[in-house]
């Protein structure tokens, strides 16, 4: 049975997931600036590689360090995030997307950065020998190809390459509207296994995080809109099931 899926680690969404991420899928993860996409992508990986695997993160949005420290000032009790590091089973790499961005880069050397980072992604993930990948976000890649048809395009590329490679993967992605009642979704979206949306729920001042999970080929998942914290002992994400308790 788990080897059908790869567990997230973070104990309610497996529920929701109905056992994990099966094996080889495409995952994007969308949701509001905050809503703790790079957070959530992050104990995926930790806990995956505390498994035995090797997790890569490929940050596009910010420098792989900032994560790390990020990710460590938020899971204080994540205390062996370095000695995973060290060992190489949790892997953070990335390209300064955003410092390309800053330049003003041209059409032509957009698309050549994209191929850059695409054969950098499979030649790490080769090397590595990684069963899970993130990549965060693909959202930055819109800004960069900043041109509908491009940016399609180059998410099938992208689809297709981790297809091929088999692994499975994580893609965070922006909302501009992270509302329940406003979701939308580019159409490239479909072009993904599986789509888990974290959005803001209720009024201004009591404002609560909740995920979904939309689709996701491969397994009998959830459709109940649930609540998630933020903690530093991980995303708890606090299914029926518990409130039953
Ligand atoms: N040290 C921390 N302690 C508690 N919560 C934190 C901490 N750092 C960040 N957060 C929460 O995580 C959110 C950012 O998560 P992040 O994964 O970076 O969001 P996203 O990638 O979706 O923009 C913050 O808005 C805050 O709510
Ligand atoms: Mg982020």
């Amino acid at each position: 049975m788990d080897g059908d899926f790869v567990k997230t680690g973070i104990e309610g969404l497996d529920q929701m997931l109905n056992g994990g991420i099966p094996r080889g899928n495409q995952v994007v993860l969308a949701g509001g600036p905050g809503a703790g996409k790079t957070l959530l992508s992050f104990e995926f990986l930790y806990r995956n590689a505390k498994a035995g695997n090797t997790s890569l993160l490929f940050a596009l949005e910010e420098e792989p360090e900032r994560v790390l420290m990020n990710a460590k000032k938020a899971f204080t009790s994540f205390t062996d995030i370095d000695e995973l590091v060290k060992s190489k089973k949790l892997i953070i790499d990335g390209e300064d997307l955003v410092g390309v961005l800053r330049s003003g880069a041209s059409s032509d050397s957009s698309q050549y950065e994209f191929g850059k980072i695409v054969s950098d992604i499979e030649s790490l993930v080769s090397s590595s020998k990684a069963n899970a990948i993130v990549i965060d976000s693909i959202s930055v890649l819109d800004l960069l190809l900043n041109e509908p048809l491009a940016y399609r395009r180059s998410m099938l590329a992208l689809a297709s390459n981790l297809r091929r490679l088999g692994i499975t993967s994580i893609l965070t992605s922006e909302l501009q509207n992270p509302e329940r009642s406003k979701l939308q979704f580019q159409t490239e979206f479909f072009l993904f296994d599986g789509i888990i949306v974290m959005y803001g729920k209720g009024e201004e001042e009591k404002r609560e995080q909740a995920m979904e999970v939309i689709k996701m080929r491969g397994t009998k998942h959830s459709f109940v809109t649930t609540p998630y914290d933020i903690t530093q002992d991980g995303i708890n994400v606090i299914t029926p099931e518990d409130m039953a308790l």
